[in-house]
């Protein structure tokens, strides 16, 4: 246990907060939730999420964060040094196997979309869209995605910018990436909001993202939202718990979680806010685009936007760069592990990881064009592409979240828990109830009832 902390300690509190949110804060909250709640019927999706992030994500961010601070070490190691003191069976160590699993895997198609933004970076600021109609913006997407090489190149050089944050080290490289974009973030998307209140069909765009339709509910839309909520926050698979075991021993946890979950929050219905009334004003466009909606709505946007190309191109930037501080912290966990365990430096660990998901990603790459039509059985008839994006949010990380909230709420003493947490009583019970009673039991329960749900489906 002697290498408890070789991993450095972030310089403060703050720089926590800004690493935690700088994970959170990425292509899930400005390029996934509004194009999910498009898909999934609006309102009702936007409620359910709410209610996910509050009454699950929320607390299993907080023993996430336990977890790792208690530890010190990376999540696998965080785990089996919470085992070995609980006395709990060596298969909970599971946790931290899956969460690595996960990270990878998501890291995988996560890279060729941020690669999308990359480009589009290129695109928006050589003017390209300027003065250009709606249904020549969206030619140009099309075109991208049919372009195997172009693709393949984006999602390399955002490979490579990853490896080379995560090369560096926990302060030096996680630490600072957060600190100016968040900021500048807020400002842009408040920017977008206002633009859209004026230009867009803004009615139209709120009633659609928070009228309440219960007619549009179903399991499967359920599950998509718990699943959000998991990737969304970065739970689920331990990017939480390695960056809670470089967190300070005297900061609160329970304040700097709710920082971090309300932030992310406001991140993604700001995007919500910007994107759809544009998406209602321009009538060739649907709310249920799919993975296209942010690359299409908003340069339809800049296109006829006073400065449109400067604005474009700096809110393509703030994508790119939020999309960089979250997915260092897809690689951290497997790195630190390598670290630890195999003796080997961070520098080649983390190049050896980073190469195993951008091999993977080369199938997200053909998904759009050379393989999009083969959806074999064995991905449960999707492109490599979604098969992956559903594997990991829909399964794995509400599966490793599960888990989390079972070991931390029943097999750890709760003299060990409280200890860890260091809190006041009536809080840190309310938490340990929900954590005991709440968050696995409407996990199991949404995992289980969408799972009948779709067999009714096939027979
Ligand atoms: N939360 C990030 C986003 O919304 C993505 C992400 C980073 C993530 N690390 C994670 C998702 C760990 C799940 C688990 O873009």
């Amino acid at each position: 246990m002697e290498q408890r902390g070789i991993h450095g300690v972030w310089a403060n509190r703050w720089t926590f907060i800004l690493a935690a949110a700088g994970s959170a804060v990425g292509l899930g909250n400005i390029w996934k939730f509004p194009y999910m709640a498009g898909e999934n019927g609006g309102g009702v999706f936007v409620l359910v999420y709410l209610v996910c992030i509050a009454l699950i994500g929320i607390p299993i961010m907080k023993a996430e964060v336990l977890l790792g601070r208690h530890g010190r070490m990376s999540p696998i190691n965080s785990m089996n040094y919470a085992i070995k003191e609980a006395g709990a069976p060596k298969a909970w160590a599971g946790i931290g196997w899956m969460g690595v699993a996960a990270g990878l895997m998501i890291m995988a198609f996560y890279s060729v979309v941020a690669g999308w933004a990359l480009k589009y970076v290129w695109t928006t600021g050589t003017g390209v869209f300027t003065g250009m109609d709606s249904s020549a913006v969206g030619d140009q997407f099309s075109a991208l995605l049919a372009n195997p090489g172009q693709l393949f190149l984006w999602h390399s050089i955002f490979c490579f910018m990853t490896a080379g944050v995560v090369a560096l080290g926990v302060n030096r490289g996680l630490g600072s990436v957060a600190k100016y974009m968040m900021p500048l973030l807020l400002a842009s998307l408040l920017t977008l909001v206002i633009y859209s209140f004026f230009h867009g069909n803004f009615a139209a765009g709120f009633h659609f993202l928070f009228d309440f339709k219960i007619e549009r509910l179903s399991w499967n839309g359920v599950l998509a939202a718990l699943g959000h909520a998991f990737f969304t926050l970065s739970l689920g698979m331990g990017a939480i718990m390695a960056y809670g075991a470089y967190m300070p021993a005297n900061a609160s946890i329970g304040k700097t979680i709710v920082t971090v979950g309300i932030l992310d929050t406001v991140v993604a219905l700001a995007s919500g806010l910007a994107i759809f009334p544009l998406v209602f004003a321009n009538p060739p466009l649907e709310p249920s685009a799919g993975p296209g909606l942010l690359f299409v709505s908003l340069p339809i946007a800049f296109a006829s936007m006073p400065f449109g190309a400067f604005f474009g191109t700096l809110f393509f930037i703030l994508i790119a760069l939020a999309a960089w501080s979250s997915s260092v912290s897809l690689l951290e966990p497997g790195t630190a592990w390598l670290v630890e365990q195999k003796k080997i430096r961070r520098v080649p660990a983390t190049f050896l990881l980073t190469g195993f998901s951008w091999l993977l990603g080369i199938t997200c790459v053909l998904s759009f064009n050379v393989w999009a039509e083969v959806k074999p059985w064995f991905l449960l008839f999707k492109t490599p592409f979604d098969f992956l994006d559903f594997l990991t949010s829909q399964i794995m990380l509400p599966l490793g979240g599960l888990l989390i909230a079972v070991f931390v709420g029943w097999v750890m003493k709760k003299q060990v828990v409280r200890h860890a947490v260091d809190e006041q009583s009536p809080l840190f019970d309310a938490w340990h109830f929900i954590l005991r009673f709440i968050s696995p039991v409407l996990v199991a329960l949404v995992m289980i009832l969408t799972l009948i749900d779709s067999f009714k489906d096939f027979s």
